[in-house]
């Protein structure tokens, strides 16, 4: 008849509520250490994706970002925003989702939520590069911005770190309790600050993950002393930055994508020939991560697209052959393949 999908009309989806099934039945931080290992060996095979910086369609309010990559094998892409003012108007800042795909026949294999899903990866990304540049034995991080990354990004850097012992603050003194609570619950030992200031004394790694839509300075050049990784994760688009430029003079950077970091990281304060270096080369044991104990290491995150590549790759992996899915009917498939119209005739 051709009103009854086939079965290659569908395509498998990851709903929010199954995202949370999967995420709760795993438990966040085991999700994040698996997570972690499907991006360090993505990166460590960097030379075989088809890579550009992601393609942003920008107004007076946010972004909204298309961020595709490909292998030999899978092609995966992620539609993402950035709207600093929605939380207050009771929307996500960030929302996101992605799919999967065949290289091969171009069908996608998996379409997910990835409002969920970009927390996770972000907070495994930045604990996975605080393994190789946060200094020995860091059980400190100071935490500025308490949004809804925050939990992720401790969670990930106890899983991968060992970080036990959190510095909170945010200017908005209700996201700063929200966070102590959430935090508290998962047994983590939690200081409420006053100030970034306050956040940072005696903390080895610092996270800023603020979202405002200028050239922020959440951390001043005094605030910053030897020896410490900052993973700074808010400052991803042009005119959108966390650091004072004096601080990124003092620093080893080291990126993801540099053609994308250039335009979007906090390296946009920077000449353009400003040396930086690649993670996927430190993975690879190509170049070197800190080199010393009073270095000053900085990962300018903005967010790559391998990394949510890696995300669907691990949810493929994970969801195969299991409820967390649900089929999609998705794909138009006429019996002969070159009868579309008459399917659609059909189904009248
Ligand atoms: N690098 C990446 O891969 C990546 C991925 C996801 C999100 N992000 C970015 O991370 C940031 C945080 O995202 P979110 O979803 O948690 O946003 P959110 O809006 O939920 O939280 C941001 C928090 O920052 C606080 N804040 C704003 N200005 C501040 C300041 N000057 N000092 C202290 N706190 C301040 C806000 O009060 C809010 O609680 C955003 O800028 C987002 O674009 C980056």
């Amino acid at each position: 008849m051709g009103v009854t999908p086939s079965d290659l009309a569908f395509v498998p989806f990851v709903s929010v509520e199954n995202m949370m099934r999967l995420v709760n039945a795993t438990g966040p931080e085991r999700f994040m250490a698996e997570l972690a290992t499907y991006i360090e060996e993505d990166f460590r095979r960097w030379p075989e994706f088809d890579k550009t910086p992601r393609v942003a369609s920008h107004s007076r309010e946010g972004v909204i970002e298309l961020m595709p990559t490909a292998d030999s094998a899978l092609y995966g892409f992620k539609y993402v925003n950035g709207h600093p003012k929605n939380m207050r108007e009771g929307y996500q800042t960030v929302t996101a989702f992605g799919v999967l795909s065949s290289v091969a026949n171009g069908y996608p294999i998996l379409m997910s939520e990835m409002t969920v899903l970009t927390a996770l990866r972000t907070a495994s990304t930045s604990a996975l590069v605080g393994r190789y540049l946060a200094p020995k034995g860091a059980q400190v991080m100071a935490m500025i911005g308490n949004g809804a990354q925050c939990e992720f990004q401790a969670l990930a850097f106890r899983a991968l770190c060992g970080i036990e012992r959190l510095r909170l603050y945010d200017i908005d003194g209700s996201a700063t309790e929200k966070a102590a609570r959430n935090l508290r619950a998962q047994g983590f030992e939690i200081v409420e600050c006053h100030s970034a200031q306050e956040a940072v004394e005696g903390a080895q790694v610092i996270t800023t993950c603020t979202a405002d839509k200028q050239y922020a300075t959440i951390l001043t050049d005094n605030m910053v002393g030897a020896g410490v990784h900052i993973n700074a994760i808010g400052g991803d688009c042009p005119g959108k930055t966390e650091l004072h430029r004096d601080i990124l003079l003092r620093s080893s950077i080291f990126v993801e994508y540099p053609e994308q970091t250039r335009i979007e990281g906090e390296i946009q304060q920077l000449a353009e020939d400003h040396p930086v270096t690649e993670l996927w080369q430190v993975m690879r044991g190509e170049a070197e991560g800190r080199r010393d104990p009073r270095e000053i290491t900085l990962f300018d995150s903005v967010g790559f697209a391998v990394e949510d590549f890696s995300a669907l790759r691990y949810v493929h992996d994970r969801v195969a052959g299991t409820d967390f899915v649900t089929p999609l009917d998705m794909l138009a498939d006429p019996d002969d393949p070159r009868d579309l119209f008459g399917m659609v005739m059909r189904a009248r």
